[in-house]
């Protein structure tokens, strides 16, 4: 008797201390500054952006620098021979969005990665040259600093020509990544170039012919990417390569200034970047076939929760890989695809009981008006000025084809078109006719850069890289904080899953989601790969706290730093 009543004793005692540090245990925050902040996926990057902050610079300069030391400290996915997609909110309400996303050259074709029988020839449209689309990123940020920036272009070179002389450090998550990528390094470039060596944590690599591109462009301003004498040896190599970018080819590429999608969610707006991104309308779509259930009563990561947001992700990408593309090239019915009567209608089919099947889920059918590997940063000012900006090579080092002579890599982006319809890209994304390839046309892009309102002030500057994983990763932090008051930080670090309509499969991040949930979620007719369970996203944010300071985000999974001040 003694005995139970000691054990009964001490299983309470134990619940009890249990329940105390559930209660009293402190939420995870990130950084906290008073005025600004840059948040990307290196220390090295956002050390120069904020620096740039700090002698006067506003957001606009601050990406500048950012974009630019990303190239030099993550050549994995920063780049200048790449492109992406700027989302901003200037201090006065005023929101835009920058579109420098690859464009197809000239001479690129519809069928030109299909063998004669119209299949798909493996490899050719993600390695080496004839993978590449023209570059956007020098486009983008010299667009970005000629419309807002306010301090002159040598004061922001300076510092990230100066980070190449000097080299970057390499971290346990550089020595991996580059160890994992040495065979295929070896395949594309004929010539041996410098990422080929057995590297190990803190050996540094230095980037001097980076640093002498920089200093080019620093002196003679964008033109001597896509005129000069840079533009006449990146197109020299890559011709030399098997590539068919042409001279007017970067002659003729042009940044261009695009309206953002958005929309609102409960008291929250959201701006987020258009076609020929898709991230913007997908997250539309499912933001608001989730807004009516009350995910907040369901629980963060709960069998309700998962069941809502994955059945609303099936439906927007099947919509995705039939509707969206270039919007210069193909007419897309953006406001219809996000009207609520269409979104009703899309979620009818939804039931607790039983999943949906993706063979059962087509496009949905609206009226059309006729006529006709990646990385993330946020920077927040200390005017009030807030950017999101997502940058990519498209896979990890792009095609792995690396321009020794200008000291960068070249992207693989024209992996991003639906080579064939409904065969799968690198991000399993199936596409049809109005991503196909076009010469001069831009790929569909999951790109999500996003800024959040409430009550018509700044709340959050987010985003993140992760192929087609990116909507659905920017979509859970936004939720973890709005429906879950999580921190920044926490929002960041919680575990996610993926729908994507095809394959049919929900993906769950790695030990961080219960059997028991799982088999549920089985039991209701889910399809799950547990043996595929990869890293989602790496999200990086800025959170506007109540008293107006910053809290930033910035994802464990990388190496990712948040700096201020
Ligand atoms: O634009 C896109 O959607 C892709 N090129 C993004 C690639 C990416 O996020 C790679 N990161 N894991």
């Amino acid at each position: 008797m003694k005995k139970i009543i000691f054990l009964v004793l001490f299983i309470s005692l134990f619940s009890c201390k249990k329940e105390e540090t559930i209660t009293k245990s402190k939420p995870v925050t990130g950084l906290i500054t008073e005025k600004a902040m840059v948040v990307s996926a290196r220390k090295e990057a956002s050390k120069i952006g904020t620096e740039i902050l700090k002698k006067g610079g506003n957001a606009f300069d601050a990406m500048v620098a950012t974009e630019l030391a990303l190239a030099v400290a993550y050549p994995y996915a920063g780049n200048i021979g790449g492109g992406g997609f700027m989302v901003y909110r200037k201090s006065d309400g005023e929101i835009g969005g920058l579109d420098y996303r690859e464009k197809a050259p000239l001479a690129a074709t519809k069928d030109m990665y299909l063998d004669e029988n119209g299949e798909v020839i493996p490899g050719k449209s993600t390695e080496g040259a004839l993978a590449v689309g023209v570059p956007g990123t020098i486009a983008g940020v010299f667009a970005a600093h000629e419309k807002f920036g306010t301090l002159p272009i040598e004061t922001i070179l300076t510092p990230v020509i100066e980070l190449a002389k000097k080299g970057i450090t390499l971290t346990k998550k550089d020595e991996r990544s580059l160890r994992g990528y040495q065979e295929i390094f070896a395949k594309v470039n004929t010539d041996s170039i410098m990422f080929m060596n057995d590297w190990k944590e803190n050996d540094v690599i230095k980037h001097d012919n980076l640093a002498k591109t920089f200093t080019r462009i620093m002196k003679n301003g964008r033109d001597e990417f896509y005129k000069g004498e840079t533009a006449k040896r990146l197109v020299a190599y890559l011709q030399a390569n098997g590539g068919i970018i042409t001279e007017e080819d970067l002659a003729q590429y042009e940044a261009k200034w695009r309206l953002p999608i958005t929309f609102e969610y409960d008291d929250l707006k959201i701006i987020s970047m258009s076609p020929p991104s898709s991230g913007g309308i997908c997250l539309a779509q499912i933001m608001q076939m989730i807004e009516p259930y009350d995910l907040h009563e369901f629980g963060h990561n709960s069998m309700e929760s998962i069941q809502v947001i994955t059945e609303a992700e099936r439906r927007a990408y099947a919509d995705r890989s039939f509707y969206l593309g270039d919007p210069d090239f193909v007419s897309i019915p953006g406001d219809e695809l996000i009207s609520d009567t269409y979104l009703d209608g899309r979620m009818a089919s939804f039931s607790f009981d039983k999943a949906t099947l993706s063979s059962d889920v087509s496009h949905g059918s609206v009226q059309v008006v006729e006529s006709n590997e990646t990385t993330h940063y946020s920077i927040i000012d200390q005017f009030g000025n807030a950017i999101s900006v997502t940058t990519t090579l498209n896979g990890g080092f792009g095609s792995k084809l690396y321009c020794g002579d200008l000291g960068f890599f070249l992207n693989n982006e024209m992996d991003d078109f639906s080579s064939k319809p409904g065969v799968p890209n690198s991000y399993g994304l199936v596409g049809a006719e109005a991503n196909s390839i076009a010469p001069e046309k831009r790929m569909l892009s999951s790109m999500t850069p996003t800024i959040v309102e409430k009550d018509g002030k700044l709340l959050m500057s987010v985003g993140t890289p992760g192929g087609s994983t990116i909507i659905t990763s920017v979509l859970q932090t936004i939720l973890n904080v709005h429906e879950y008051n999580m921190t920044m930080q926490e929002a960041v670090n919680a575990p996610r899953f993926h729908h994507q309509w095809l394959p049919d499969l929900i993906q769950f991040e790695p030990d961080s989601f219960s059997p028991e949930l799982i088999s549920g979620l089985k039991e209701k007719g889910y399809l799950i790969n547990e043996q595929n369970s990869p890293v989602i996203g790496k999200v990086d944010g800025i959170l506007v706290l109540e008293n107006g300071t910053l809290e930033g985000g910035a994802d464990r999974r990388g190496d990712d730093t948040a700096v201020g001040f």
